[in-house]
Protein backbone atom coordinates (compact mmCIF):
# COMPACT_ATOMS: atom_id res chain seq x y z
CA UNK A 1 0.00 0.00 0.00
CA UNK A 2 1.08 3.62 -0.70
CA UNK A 3 2.71 5.26 1.79
CA UNK A 4 0.55 7.95 3.51
CA UNK A 5 0.89 10.93 6.08
CA UNK A 6 -1.75 10.40 9.13
CA UNK A 7 -2.19 13.47 11.25
CA UNK A 8 -3.69 12.91 14.88
CA UNK A 9 -5.16 15.99 17.04
CA UNK A 10 -6.76 16.50 20.20
CA UNK A 11 -6.73 17.79 23.48
CA UNK A 12 -4.35 16.64 26.37
CA UNK A 13 -5.05 13.12 27.63
CA UNK A 14 -7.28 11.42 24.90
CA UNK A 15 -4.82 9.23 24.26
CA UNK A 16 -3.40 10.42 21.46
CA UNK A 17 -0.02 9.04 22.21
CA UNK A 18 -0.62 5.38 22.83
CA UNK A 19 -3.22 5.69 19.83
CA UNK A 20 -0.56 7.00 17.78
CA UNK A 21 2.17 4.93 18.55
CA UNK A 22 -0.21 1.84 18.29
CA UNK A 23 -1.33 3.02 15.02
CA UNK A 24 2.49 3.75 13.46
CA UNK A 25 3.29 0.17 14.53
CA UNK A 26 0.60 -1.63 12.81
CA UNK A 27 1.28 0.56 9.69
CA UNK A 28 5.00 0.35 10.33
CA UNK A 29 5.00 4.14 9.71
CA UNK A 30 7.25 6.21 11.82
CA UNK A 31 6.05 8.28 14.87
CA UNK A 32 6.33 11.59 15.54
CA UNK A 33 5.24 13.26 19.11
CA UNK A 34 5.33 17.25 18.13
CA UNK A 35 4.36 18.24 21.92
CA UNK A 36 7.87 16.57 22.60
CA UNK A 37 9.29 19.20 20.43
CA UNK A 38 7.30 22.03 22.20
CA UNK A 39 8.62 20.26 25.38
CA UNK A 40 12.07 20.22 24.21
CA UNK A 41 11.74 24.32 23.45
CA UNK A 42 10.58 24.79 26.51
CA UNK A 43 12.93 22.61 28.35
CA UNK A 44 15.63 24.46 27.20
CA UNK A 45 14.08 28.06 27.99
CA UNK A 46 14.36 26.86 31.46
CA UNK A 47 17.58 25.52 31.37
CA UNK A 48 18.89 29.60 29.88
CA UNK A 49 16.04 31.06 32.43
CA UNK A 50 13.95 32.62 29.80
CA UNK A 51 11.20 34.04 30.23
CA UNK A 52 7.72 32.92 28.34
CA UNK A 53 7.09 35.83 26.94
CA UNK A 54 10.80 37.05 25.65
CA UNK A 55 10.25 36.48 21.70
CA UNK A 56 13.35 37.93 21.05
CA UNK A 57 15.34 35.73 23.33
CA UNK A 58 12.79 32.62 22.33
CA UNK A 59 14.26 33.36 18.75
CA UNK A 60 17.96 33.34 19.56
CA UNK A 61 17.53 29.84 21.36
CA UNK A 62 15.61 28.43 18.74
CA UNK A 63 17.96 29.17 16.15
CA UNK A 64 21.17 27.36 18.33
CA UNK A 65 18.83 24.50 18.90
CA UNK A 66 18.78 20.89 16.92
CA UNK A 67 16.36 18.54 18.11
CA UNK A 68 15.77 15.10 16.80
CA UNK A 69 14.03 11.37 17.75
CA UNK A 70 16.41 8.86 17.35
CA UNK A 71 15.67 5.35 17.63
CA UNK A 72 17.87 3.66 21.00
CA UNK A 73 17.91 0.34 22.22
CA UNK A 74 14.99 2.29 25.10
CA UNK A 75 13.03 3.23 21.78
CA UNK A 76 12.76 6.62 20.42
CA UNK A 77 14.56 8.89 22.47
CA UNK A 78 14.36 12.60 22.49
CA UNK A 79 18.10 14.42 21.46
CA UNK A 80 18.63 18.06 21.86
CA UNK A 81 21.89 19.66 21.17
CA UNK A 82 23.31 16.32 21.16
CA UNK A 83 21.66 15.52 24.91
CA UNK A 84 18.93 13.12 25.71
CA UNK A 85 16.49 15.22 27.11
CA UNK A 86 13.55 12.15 26.85
CA UNK A 87 13.18 11.87 30.51
CA UNK A 88 13.57 15.64 31.42
CA UNK A 89 10.65 16.94 29.59
CA UNK A 90 7.76 15.35 31.89
CA UNK A 91 7.40 16.73 34.64
CA UNK A 92 4.34 19.41 35.67
CA UNK A 93 6.43 22.39 35.08
CA UNK A 94 7.69 21.74 31.65
CA UNK A 95 4.20 20.67 30.96
CA UNK A 96 2.74 24.10 31.95
CA UNK A 97 5.41 26.09 30.14
CA UNK A 98 5.35 24.03 27.04
CA UNK A 99 1.48 25.06 26.55
CA UNK A 100 2.75 28.81 27.55
CA UNK A 101 5.77 29.02 24.82
CA UNK A 102 3.53 27.09 22.13
CA UNK A 103 1.44 30.65 21.73
CA UNK A 104 4.65 32.11 20.76
CA UNK A 105 4.93 32.92 16.98
CA UNK A 106 9.07 32.87 16.93
CA UNK A 107 8.60 29.35 18.46
CA UNK A 108 5.83 28.04 16.44
CA UNK A 109 7.78 29.31 13.46
CA UNK A 110 10.82 27.42 14.05
CA UNK A 111 8.85 24.18 14.77
CA UNK A 112 6.87 24.29 11.81
CA UNK A 113 9.35 23.99 9.28
CA UNK A 114 11.11 21.40 11.18
CA UNK A 115 8.46 19.40 11.29
CA UNK A 116 7.21 19.78 7.55
CA UNK A 117 10.91 18.19 7.08
CA UNK A 118 10.49 15.23 9.20
CA UNK A 119 7.19 15.11 6.99
CA UNK A 120 8.47 14.91 3.45
CA UNK A 121 8.79 11.01 2.76
CA UNK A 122 5.57 10.41 4.23
CA UNK A 123 4.92 7.47 6.14
CA UNK A 124 4.46 8.89 8.86
CA UNK A 125 2.11 9.65 12.19
CA UNK A 126 2.04 13.14 13.58
CA UNK A 127 0.61 13.47 16.86
CA UNK A 128 0.22 17.20 18.09
CA UNK A 129 -2.51 20.02 17.79
CA UNK A 130 -2.44 21.73 14.83
CA UNK A 131 -1.13 18.80 12.31
CA UNK A 132 -4.28 19.12 10.54
CA UNK A 133 -4.90 22.56 10.30
CA UNK A 134 -1.84 24.37 10.07
CA UNK A 135 1.57 21.82 9.66
CA UNK A 136 0.15 19.57 7.10
CA UNK A 137 -3.28 20.59 5.88
CA UNK A 138 -2.83 18.35 2.94
CA UNK A 139 -2.18 15.00 4.67
CA UNK A 140 -4.00 12.17 3.62
CA UNK A 141 -5.95 10.70 6.66
CA UNK A 142 -7.13 13.49 9.58
CA UNK A 143 -8.17 12.29 13.18
CA UNK A 144 -9.54 14.42 15.35
CA UNK A 145 -9.76 12.60 19.26
CA UNK A 146 -11.06 13.74 21.89
CA UNK A 147 -12.33 12.29 25.64
CA UNK A 148 -14.49 13.77 28.57
CA UNK A 149 -12.86 16.42 30.76
CA UNK A 150 -13.32 13.83 33.66
CA UNK A 151 -11.49 10.82 31.79
CA UNK A 152 -8.80 12.68 30.72
CA UNK A 153 -7.75 13.78 33.84
CA UNK A 154 -8.25 10.19 35.20
CA UNK A 155 -6.23 8.85 32.39
CA UNK A 156 -3.66 11.55 33.09
CA UNK A 157 -3.88 11.20 36.95
CA UNK A 158 -2.91 7.15 36.48
CA UNK A 159 -0.01 8.09 34.58
CA UNK A 160 1.24 10.48 37.13
CA UNK A 161 0.62 8.76 40.25
CA UNK A 162 3.65 6.63 41.45
CA UNK A 163 5.76 9.83 40.55
CA UNK A 164 4.24 12.70 42.40
CA UNK A 165 1.49 14.08 45.13
CA UNK A 166 -0.54 15.76 42.84
CA UNK A 167 -4.43 14.65 43.44
CA UNK A 168 -7.14 13.91 40.62
CA UNK A 169 -8.79 17.05 41.69
CA UNK A 170 -5.36 19.24 40.71
CA UNK A 171 -4.32 17.47 37.58
CA UNK A 172 -8.24 17.86 36.04
CA UNK A 173 -7.72 21.44 37.06
CA UNK A 174 -4.08 21.86 35.12
CA UNK A 175 -6.02 19.67 31.95
CA UNK A 176 -8.69 22.76 31.69
CA UNK A 177 -6.20 25.43 32.12
CA UNK A 178 -4.07 23.57 29.13
CA UNK A 179 -7.28 23.39 27.35
CA UNK A 180 -8.31 27.10 28.15
CA UNK A 181 -4.32 27.90 26.60
CA UNK A 182 -4.42 25.69 23.86
CA UNK A 183 -7.90 26.19 22.37
CA UNK A 184 -7.82 30.24 22.83
CA UNK A 185 -4.05 31.00 21.60
CA UNK A 186 -4.71 33.74 18.30
CA UNK A 187 -1.82 31.14 16.79
CA UNK A 188 -2.66 27.19 15.47
CA UNK A 189 -5.94 27.14 18.25
CA UNK A 190 -6.32 23.44 19.25
CA UNK A 191 -9.63 22.72 16.76
CA UNK A 192 -10.55 19.83 14.50
CA UNK A 193 -9.84 20.18 10.80
CA UNK A 194 -12.79 20.72 8.66
CA UNK A 195 -12.15 17.02 7.22
CA UNK A 196 -10.99 15.17 10.19
CA UNK A 197 -12.46 12.24 11.45
CA UNK A 198 -13.71 12.61 14.78
CA UNK A 199 -13.16 9.98 17.76
CA UNK A 200 -15.15 10.21 21.18
CA UNK A 201 -12.28 7.68 23.35
CA UNK A 202 -14.54 8.11 26.96
CA UNK A 203 -16.02 4.72 26.43
CA UNK A 204 -13.85 2.91 23.88
CA UNK A 205 -10.53 0.93 24.44
CA UNK A 206 -7.43 1.57 22.43
CA UNK A 207 -7.83 -1.27 20.66
CA UNK A 208 -11.26 -0.19 19.74
CA UNK A 209 -9.65 3.76 18.19
CA UNK A 210 -6.84 1.71 16.29
CA UNK A 211 -9.12 -0.41 14.69
CA UNK A 212 -11.70 1.87 14.05
CA UNK A 213 -8.64 4.06 12.53
CA UNK A 214 -7.25 1.26 10.53
CA UNK A 215 -10.74 0.83 9.40
CA UNK A 216 -10.73 4.94 7.88
CA UNK A 217 -7.62 4.63 6.22
CA UNK A 218 -8.35 1.61 4.28
CA UNK A 219 -11.38 3.41 3.16
CA UNK A 220 -9.80 6.13 2.10
CA UNK A 221 -6.72 4.66 0.41
CA UNK A 222 -9.08 2.45 -1.65
CA UNK A 223 -10.77 6.13 -2.34
CA UNK A 224 -7.59 7.72 -3.88
O1 LIG B 1 1.02 16.86 23.73
P1 LIG B 1 1.80 17.51 24.89
O2 LIG B 1 1.01 17.61 26.14
O3 LIG B 1 3.13 16.89 25.09
O4 LIG B 1 2.08 19.02 24.36
C1 LIG B 1 2.75 19.99 25.13
C2 LIG B 1 2.24 21.38 24.75
O5 LIG B 1 2.66 21.71 23.44
C3 LIG B 1 0.72 21.55 24.76
O6 LIG B 1 0.30 22.33 25.85
C4 LIG B 1 0.37 22.27 23.50
C5 LIG B 1 1.63 22.35 22.71
N1 LIG B 1 1.53 21.75 21.38
C6 LIG B 1 1.13 22.57 20.35
O7 LIG B 1 0.81 23.73 20.57
N2 LIG B 1 1.11 22.08 19.09
C7 LIG B 1 1.43 20.81 18.83
N3 LIG B 1 1.39 20.36 17.59
C8 LIG B 1 1.81 19.95 19.90
C9 LIG B 1 1.83 20.46 21.17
Amino acid sequence: MQKLLITIDGPAGAGKTTVSKALAHRLEYTYIDTGALYRAVAYEAKLNGLEAHDDEALEKLCSGLEIAFVRGDQGLRLICNQVDITNRIRTPEITMLASAISARPVVRRFLFGLQRKMGKDKGVVFEGRDMGTVVFPEADVKFYLSASTRMRAIRRYNELVPKSEITLEEVEKDLKQRDKNDSTRDLAPLKPAEDAVRIDSTDMSIQEVVDQMIACIEEKSGEK
